[in-house]
């Protein structure tokens, strides 16, 4: 009953927000990812921390896609910077965007081949998503938030039930290439769990099969 309370009143939010339909052809380009930042990955782990209160400065377009290539950019021939069970890579990554410069508000799929994002949906849904996140102000406050979804029919279609625990563990994998560097670009951002699956699926307009799994809201310190 609570679920359904919160479902419909985060579809009146929608209801406001302006939608537009995924186009490739509008697909923004993301500056190329660093691959050399001088830190080391033992300074970056002592320093790692949970941060829910972010500054009021905008991310840049080159930290958001270092940041997505992070969590499944290309490195090799097809294969990506997290491992992935049978490298069949069931997972979709969206960027919700609030203060990003040279990125309009909204929501984005992440295209890994090319690294690009195409948009998905216009105008500010933070508010929203951090209703169907249980009201955690910080999803709201953020300067965007990553979402990790999953497609588990990409692996269980090979390893059956087996294949859900693989999915679950690969998310771990990207979300904590994220959290470290997003530490090492002196970025601040959480992983959340806690949120109601259908209601962040309705609020940013996921397909069927796109499952949300974890957010990771970002800013400025
Ligand atoms: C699976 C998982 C789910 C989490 N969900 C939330 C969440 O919904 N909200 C939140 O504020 N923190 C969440 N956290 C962050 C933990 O609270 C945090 O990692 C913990 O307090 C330890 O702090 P540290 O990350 O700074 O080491 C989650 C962490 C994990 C691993």
């Amino acid at each position: 009953m609570r679920v359904g309370m919160m479902t419909i009143g985060i579809a009146l939010m929608m209801a406001t927000i302006e939608t537009a339909p995924t186009h490739a052809a509008q697909a923004i380009a993301l500056p190329p990812p660093q691959v050399d930042g001088g830190q080391s990955v033992e300074r970056v782990l002592r320093a790692r921390r949970s941060v829910r209160e972010y500054g009021r400065g905008a991310l840049t377009l080159a930290e958001v896609g270092q940041l997505l290539w992070a969590a499944q950019g290309i490195t090799h021939d097809g294969l990506r910077t997290a491992p992935s069970a049978g490298a069949l890579y069931p997972l979709e990554l969206y960027l919700v965007s609030g203060r990003v410069s040279g990125l309009g508000v909204g929501v984005y799929h992440y295209i890994p081949a090319r690294h690009r994002l195409v948009p998905v949906l216009g105008g500010d849904v933070r508010a929203a998503l951090a209703q169907a996140a249980l009201g955690q102000d910080c999803i709201a406050d953020a300067a965007a938030t990553l979402v990790f979804t999953a497609v588990t029919r990409r692996t269980t279609r090979k390893y059956g039930e087996r294949g859900l625990r693989y999915v679950d563990i690969e998310v771990g994998h990207a979300a904590q290439n994220v959290f470290l560097q997003a530490t090492a670009l002196k970025l601040a951002t959480v992983t959340v769990g806690a949120f109601d699956d259908d209601a962040v699926a309705l609020v940013l307009h996921f397909p069927h099969e796109h499952a949300p799994r974890y957010l990771m809201p970002l800013g400025k310190h």
